[in-house]
């Protein structure tokens, strides 16, 4: 029986991803192909100019000029990432190399405790190189990753600590953003056969469902927790309109974050909770027509808000995910919404010409507004995402 559900459900995924548009329309094997041209063409670009500037990766662009990072700034690991996935697509040992040479340099975030992006960091970068090489000095960084990331767990909370500062308004502050992080603790559980980095994640996820989400589905970006209660003193945001908004990247988020946790535990109460996020956006009455995200869903200037090219490409991955691990009817959705995602992010509208958007890929991504920080600017994240969920599609087809 379940056999057969499977057999539909693959049915219907087929059918969906090569029946669901008009004959005049790109085929999506097509505007797959555009996507990863054009992505490499540009990754190259970058990997060329960054080259011989000494520890340097990719942010956005600041002033008309590209913005770089030390490897200690939270996006450092998606442009090595994005590297690998290139690579996986088209195995040339040029992109191998710039893969190495970039996810390399973050060697010494192993050692970070001071936040929790390491997760980010990490698994984007020697992550996906581990995943594509098993090459052991990478496993050696994730795991002492994982290590570094768990000693911001504490169990009075059951949640990681994200931030260290504005420490006279927050005691204990938990974002969304989180989530995203305890993929690294779950492939260290695997890798290590240590538990306690799973019940880690596990613990954390589940707090956060308990304490981020309003009855609609929508998420809260930080919640503070008083650290003798493990109670939650004070729910906002940092980076959204308003405390009580739907900041647009903590939402997809939190949509890729359950995704990603129903996957690696098999829980059903990760999965609803990814469909229940899921149903709140696809059918948010401020979604776009072409389903890029604004900045944030209550962004007082709708329609003329900036958008968010990130959250799309985020969103986009997690609904492909989803739509493999639902069994439901809705599945099929996730992928049609997910697709239509792609083909507005492979228009001209979002994504660059070769040579031009200091070699980003997307353009038309937002940072933190309320900061006056990378507003309507291309994201290392962005493009990383977007590159990821083209795989994910092409992967699919086959
Ligand atoms: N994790 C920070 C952000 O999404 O801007």
């Amino acid at each position: 029986m379940n056999k057969l559900i499977s057999l539909t459900v693959f049915a219907t995924t087929l059918g969906l991803l090569s029946c669901s548009h008009t004959p005049q329309e790109e085929p999506l094997a097509k505007v797959i192909e555009r996507g990863l041209t054009v992505s490499t063409e540009q990754a190259l670009l970058m990997a060329k100019e960054l080259e011989p500037q000494e520890g340097r990766l990719p942010k956005s662009i600041k002033d008309g000029q590209l913005e770089t990072s030390d490897c200690y700034w939270w996006c450092s690991g998606f442009f090595p990432g994005e590297l690998w996935y290139l690579y996986e697509n088209n195995p040339t040992p040029e992109l191998k190399r710039y893969a190495e040479l970039f996810t390399e340099r973050l060697e010494k975030v192993q050692y970070v405790t001071s936040n929790h992006d390491v997760g980010f960091m990490l698994y984007c970068s020697y992550g996906n190189g581990y995943r594509l090489t098993k090459n052991p000095a990478y496993k050696e960084v994730l795991t002492t990753g994982a290590n570094s990331l768990s000693t911001r767990f504490r169990p009075a909370v059951g949640a990681i600590r994200s931030w260290e500062f504005n420490k006279d308004k927050w005691q204990y502050p938990v974002i969304i953003d989180n989530m995203m992080n305890l993929e690294l603790l779950t492939w260290a559980s695997k890798e290590t056969g240590d538990n306690r980095f799973r019940d880690i994640a596990v613990s954390h996820a589940d707090k956060t469902i308990a304490n981020h989400f309003r009855p609609d589905y929508s998420s809260y970006h930080v919640v503070s927790y008083d650290t003798i209660t493990g109670v939650p003193h004070a729910k906002v945001t940092h980076q959204g309109y308003a405390d009580s908004s739907a900041w647009a990247r903590g939402q997809s988020w939190a949509l890729y974050g359950y995704t990603m946790m129903a996957r690696e535990t098999g829980k059903p109460e990760y999965l609803t909770q990814a469909k229940q996020i899921a149903r709140f956006l696809m059918n948010h009455p401020h979604m776009p027509a072409d389903k890029v995200p604004y900045w944030d869903y209550d962004a007082p200037d709708i329609p003329n808000a900036p958008r968010d090219a990130s959250a799309a490409a985020i969103m986009a991955s997690a609904l492909i995910e989803l739509s493999q691990l639902d069994r439901s009817e809705e599945a099929s959705g996730y992928l049609e919404f997910a697709e239509d995602q792609i083909r507005s992010l492979t228009s001209p509208t979002y994504l660059a010409e070769k040579g031009t958007n200091c070699d980003f890929v997307l353009m038309h991504s937002t940072g933190h507004l309320p900061g006056n920080s990378e507003v309507d600017v291309p994201l290392s994240y962005a493009d990383y995402y977007y590159v990821e969920a083209l795989m994910r599609l092409k992967k699919l087809m086959k």
